[in-house]
Formats: structure tokens, sequence, C-alpha cells
């Protein structure tokens, strides 16, 4: 079956399309990719997220709008394709995040992604799944990450433990056993590590008075030093410390959060950009790297790095020379493609609702049981 996965991360650089001929089920499912293009955000549109993200007050009528302004985005991403490709037969929306907070002992999680699936279908003619994370979260998950089950099934290995990094703007993780035995799928871990890109991309901003939006390669962060006293002290921080599973947005991990680590720099002397650059970047490898070491029940026989953040070439490296002997590859390596695995991903789980194949993994999401994940529409 020809189907579309859309989603445009915590980064709001734009919409991943990733066109995808999907065959099998669970232990023997087959995903080609056929097609994948991002489509970056209108400048306008991006910053009126980015404000929205960062606690902009927003009318209701005013949020209706935003909803469906990124949900015509999302449709055009989904056209582009259209236009090239015949027998689309699904579309797997995730939307975009703009509010995340994870269940409490008191309270449920509350996740929300904006760019409806009803109106994607009305544009585009193509049944559309959306509003992924709900269904786990009524079953008192965090309604993320959701990739796990994917990962588990395109990327487990016979013999060897993999963790599969994802570094979008949030690191996630999904920690995978040799794949052998029955209980090998409810083995899986996976969990938000912390920052991924985020704090790098708003300082990037800052720093360069707005040039630049992200740190090509890493190749201005290489240019410093890192503070690692200063980055061994933020890894004391509760997110850090906390056990999984355990989920986080740009709630904390965004401009606020940056604005504080400029202030610890500046306590501390760091002035350079490039060194503040490099702690900065430093955050995001020993928080991966620690997140594995604390939680983990063994350290992986290798890492694959997959996102935007796996082409952060000086990023990569200061992953590689915390985890020691693991060696860190890119799934570009191993034949899965970096950019469009989460895309990939969310048109793996439509697919998988359309089946009455459950999408989440409760040792993954906390949640209390399997569940459908997603709303169908159809036009
Ligand atoms: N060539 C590159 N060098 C360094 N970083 C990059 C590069 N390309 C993308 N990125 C980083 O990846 C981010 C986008 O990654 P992506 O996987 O799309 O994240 P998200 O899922 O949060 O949207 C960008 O904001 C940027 O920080
Ligand atoms: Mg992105």
């Amino acid at each position: 079956m020809r189907v579309i996965g859309l989603i445009s991360g915590t980064s709001i650089d734009g919409i991943d399309a990733a066109l995808v001929e999907i065959s099998g089920s669970t232990a023997d499912l087959q995903v080609e990719l056929l097609s994948g293009q991002t489509m970056p955000y209108p400048t306008d549109l991006r910053q009126q997220i980015l404000a929205v993200c960062g606690g902009a007050p927003l009318s209701i009528a005013a949020l209706a709008e935003l909803d469906d302004a990124i949900a015509r985005q999302f449709a055009n991403a989904a056209i582009a394709l259209q236009q090239k490709f015949l027998d689309i037969e699904l579309i797997g929306s995730h939307g975009q995040t703009v509010f995340h907070r994870p269940p409490a002992t008191a309270s449920l999680g509350y996740s929300l992604q904006l760019g409806r699936g009803d109106l994607i279908t009305q544009l585009t003619g193509i049944r559309t799944v959306s509003n992924f994370r709900a269904a786990d979260i009524a079953a008192g998950g965090h309604g993320a990450p959701l990739v796990p089950k994917i990962d588990a099934y395109l990327l487990g290995h016979p013999q060897k433990t993999v963790c599969m990094q994802n570094i979008g703007g949030i690191g996630n993780v999904t920690y995978l056993p040799a794949r052998m035995g029955d209980r090998w799928e409810q083995q899986v871990l996976g969990w938000d590590t912390g920052p991924g890109n985020s704090l790098m991309d708003l300082a990037v901003n800052y720093l360069s008075d707005g040039r630049k939006i992200y740190d090509e390669s890493g190749s201005w962060a290489a240019t410093g030093t890192p503070a690692t006293a200063l980055t061994q002290q933020w890894l004391q921080q509760p997110y850090f410390q906390q056990v999984p599973p355990k989920s986080t947005g740009r709630e904390l991990f965004g401009a606020d959060y940056m604005q504080q680590c400029l202030r610890d720099c500046e306590a501390n002397g760091i002035t350079r950009p490039a060194d503040i650059l490099a702690t900065l970047t430093e955050l995001t490898a020993v928080s991966i790297a620690h997140s594995y070491q604390t939680f983990l029940p063994q350290l992986p026989d290798y890492v694959l790095l997959g996102g935007g953040g796996s082409k952060n070439a000086y990023l990569k490296q200061r992953i590689q020379h915390h985890l020691l002997a693991t060696p860190v590859l890119t799934t570009d390596e191993v034949g899965l493609n970096a950019d469009f695995k989460e895309a990939i991903a969310f048109a793996v789980l439509a697919y998988w609702r359309i089946h009455n194949i459950p999408g989440n993994l409760p040792s993954v999401t906390g949640a209390k049981r399997e569940v459908l994940m997603g709303e169908v529409y159809d036009s």
C-alpha cells in the first residue's frame, strides 16, 4: 500500500513528507521509501508557531486559524507527492506539536498537535489518520515516543543490541534488545533523552543576531571548547535524573532554558560564542550518553543516529567521545534515510491503525495497554 507520512518535529523547521510502499504487518513489515521531501514553513507561520510554543496567548478563534494554516501546509506537502505518484491510499499525519505535558501523579498527560486531519483529507481527497498521541495518553501513557515500535521492526538486529537515537529538536532513544524470543517486543525501551538541536538552534539564532538558524555540520561549535564542568552540573537537573518512562518538549528545553544556560555560561566566564555553542552541543551529547549509562540494562553494541542532528559532525564526534568503544553510526549507513525516518514512521502508524494493529509500546510510553493509535478521517 502506498502511504504518505507527514511530520514536523519540535525544531519547527518544516514538514517532512515521505511516500512509502508498505507491506506485511509487524514481524514481516516491509517499507520502501519512494520519495521524500521537506517543505519549510513560510517564515511568518514558523514565527507564529515558535511564539505559541513559547507560551504566547492565543484566542480560540486564532487557534482554529492556526490549526487550519498548519493543516494547509501539511496538505500541500502531500499534494506535492500526489502530483508525482499514483495510487496513494492513505496519509498518516503527526501534525505540529505546540504543547506537551507529560502525565503526573494527579493528572493525565496532555499533548496538542495542530494541523487537523479532517482538513488534510478534504484538501487531498486521501483518507487521513492523525491525532496519534491521544489514545496512548488515555491509557495513562506519555503519548511519546511513538516511533519505537517501528524502530523495533525496521532496525532490530537478531544478535546485537541497538540504540536508535533520534536528534530532532528534542532527543529520543529507542533501545532494541537482540531480536529473539517471544517477549522481545516487550523489552524494547525508549524515552526522550532531553535537548536535541533545540538549545543549539536557539543559541545559534541569538549569537548570530538572527542570521543563522542552525550550526551547519556543527562547524561553529567545533571551533570552541565545551565547558565540561558546567555540563556536568546541568546534568544534575531533575529531567536528566528522572527514571523513564519520560517525555519532554520545548516547554522545558526552549527559549527560557537557553537563556538560563547563557547566564550560567557568563557566570562561569564562558563568553566566546563558539565556546557557548560547544557547551550547549556538549549538553546534548552528555545527556544522551548519561541516559544510556544510567537507565539501560546494558550499553548497546552500536548506536544509530537519525534526524537533522545526525548531520552535525561535531555533535556526533562528542557523542562518540562519551560512548567510548560503542560505535556511533547514522541510520543512513544501515540503509534507512535519516531525514525521513520519522515521517516514514507515521506512515507505518497510519497503516497499522487501519489494519487494527496497535502502535504503542507500553514499556516505552508507560501506558497500561497496547492501543490503536490515531483518528481516521475520510473525505
Ligand atoms: N547539515 C546540518 N548540520 C547540522 N545540523 C543540522 C543539519 N541539518 C539539519 N540540522 C539540524 O536538524 C534540525 C532539524 O532536524 P529534524 O530531524 O527535522 O528535527 P525535528 O524532528 O525536531 O523537526 C535543524 O533545526 C538543525 O538543528
Ligand atoms: Mg524537522
